[in-house]
């Protein structure tokens, strides 16, 4: 059942601003700015935040707290229910195209289907699931992302330390030959344009629009649809149907961005394995474990922070509340997902929760989002990262850098993967031929 709504009082209200809100605007929302994530883990800001959210639970109860600043009243949840409602009510009372996400995501994907309210959704959704082919397990072209995934990887188990900056220089070609096809591998200067505009949106509406950089990444977007052989995703969306609306080339730019974050899991998967030989071995062998893995990283350390809506008509609320349509609803999954007192695995790394159904079953457990805006992209994601793993846990791998990543005391709940360094033990096993591909990082 729905909770009853309370008003915070202004200093519960200073306090979230100051605790949850200032550390992750600096860190950046849309994309991450690596020393002040080296802060914020340093602090860990996330656990600040978290106790915030404790406190108003403490003082307020389950039910949503209304967070009011002038100009826009903010919905703050507190309980699963709440969540399961709005996250399921999405398409209906609430919608997820809400103010401060479309100023941000604006800068570079104005026609996302994220950030399409009314009746154009429906048709850029069905766009989206059929050009990514949700909800199967795999894309039609994942043979060919195989492949590819495969080749950016040799070049990794060389060298014997995987840092950040390499990891993640060969995640990007993976995107870009995944997303635009292999013709786009080595360009960098797609991946230069999505991230200066990404820059812009962390400063959301404050942040003048560069509209020649983003004519740029859309004219260069359109040239890989235009090939005599479109590759990649770039293959599928030529063979997807698309009303005139539908606006593909804005479409792949979310996918281009989303992908993203799919490193900054991966990454960190590899880490938590890394000092956890038993689970180490378990996911060398069997590949629904180590998806379990990607994705148990994404809960302990979500890459979308919050889920925002904006309620689409009066909503009403036990205790005889209304709010007006354009409210902000705030679901802070990286509270939810840590929440010690309904989860007893809240800060261990636990991969089990995602083959027993526990995690299914907790609608408050969403890192890719759920009900009608739920990522389309999750396969994919997993998909690519599992596959990446799999390359790379041909090494034993050790840290190298002073995470506190391993077993025996809780996790902390901001972490800095920047600055994660492993290092690797024996040489790996059976690698193929030598590669095609070069590193270029
Ligand atoms: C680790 C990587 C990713 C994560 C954590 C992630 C997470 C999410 C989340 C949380 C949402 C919902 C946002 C909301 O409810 O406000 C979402 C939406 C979406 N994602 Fe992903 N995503 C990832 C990668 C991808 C990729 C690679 C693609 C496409 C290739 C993709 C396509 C989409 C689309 C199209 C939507 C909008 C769905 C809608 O509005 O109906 N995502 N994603």
């Amino acid at each position: 059942m729905a909770q009853e709504v309370t008003l915070a009082n202004w200093s519960d209200v200073a306090r979230l601003f100051a605790l949850g809100l200032v550390p992750n605007l600096a860190q950046g929302v849309i994309i991450r700015r690596p020393l002040a994530v080296r802060l914020a883990a340093g602090l860990d800001t996330n656990a600040w935040a978290c106790r915030s959210l404790d406190r108003l639970r403490e003082r307020y109860g389950p039910g949503p707290v209304l967070v009011g600043v002038p100009g826009r009243q903010s919905l703050v949840l507190l309980s699963v229910e709440d969540v399961r409602r709005v996250l399921g009510e999405t398409g209906a009372s609430f919608t997820a195209a809400n103010k401060e996400k479309s100023a941000a995501l604006s800068h570079f994907e104005p026609d996302g289907v994220l950030i399409t309210p009314g009746a154009a959704r429906a048709q850029r959704r069905r766009f989206n699931e059929a050009a990514l082919d949700y909800p199967a397990a795999e894309h039609r072209f994942h043979e060919v992302f195989r492949e590819a995934i495969r080749e950016e990887a040799r070049p990794l188990l060389a060298g014997g330390t995987l840092t950040w900056k390499r990891f993640h220089a060969a995640y990007q070609r993976i995107v870009r030959r995944i997303v635009f096809g292999d013709a786009a591998r080595d360009d960098e200067r797609i991946t230069e344009l999505r991230d200066k505009l990404r820059g812009d949106g962390n400063w959301f509406m404050l942040h003048r629009k560069r509209h020649s950089l983003r004519r740029e990444l859309f004219v260069r977007t359109q040239r890989y649809l235009d090939l005599p052989e479109p590759g990649g995703l770039a293959r599928a969306v030529c063979d997807t149907p698309a009303a005139a609306d539908v606006k593909p080339v804005a479409q792949m730019q979310h996918w281009f961005f989303a992908f993203d974050a799919a490193p900054i899991g991966a990454y960190l998967a590899l880490g938590l394995l890394a000092g956890r030989p038993a689970e180490a071995a378990r996911a060398r062998a069997d590949r629904a474990y180590l998806q379990a893995c990607v994705l148990e990283s994404q809960r302990l350390w979500p890459t979308s922070l919050a889920l925002l809506r904006d309620t689409t008509v009066e909503t009403h609320w036990p205790g005889g509340v209304t709010l007006p349509a354009g409210t902000a609803v705030i679901f802070c999954s990286s509270y939810f997902h840590r929440d010690a007192r309904r989860l007893s695995y809240a800060d261990r790394f636990e991969p089990e929760v995602w083959l027993d159904g526990r995690a299914e079953a907790d609608w408050s457990i969403a890192p890719f989002s759920r009900g009608s805006a739920e990522c389309p992209g999750r396969n994919l994601v997993l998909f690519t990262s599992a596959t990446l793993l799999t390359e790379l846990l041909r090494c034993d791998w050790r840290l190298s850098s002073s995470h506190r990543l391993g077993p025996g005391r809780p996790l902390p709940r901001t972490v800095d993967h920047t600055s994660l360094r492993l290092t690797a033990g024996g040489s790996p096993t059976a690698v193929p031929a030598p590669p095609v591909a070069q590193d270029t990082a």
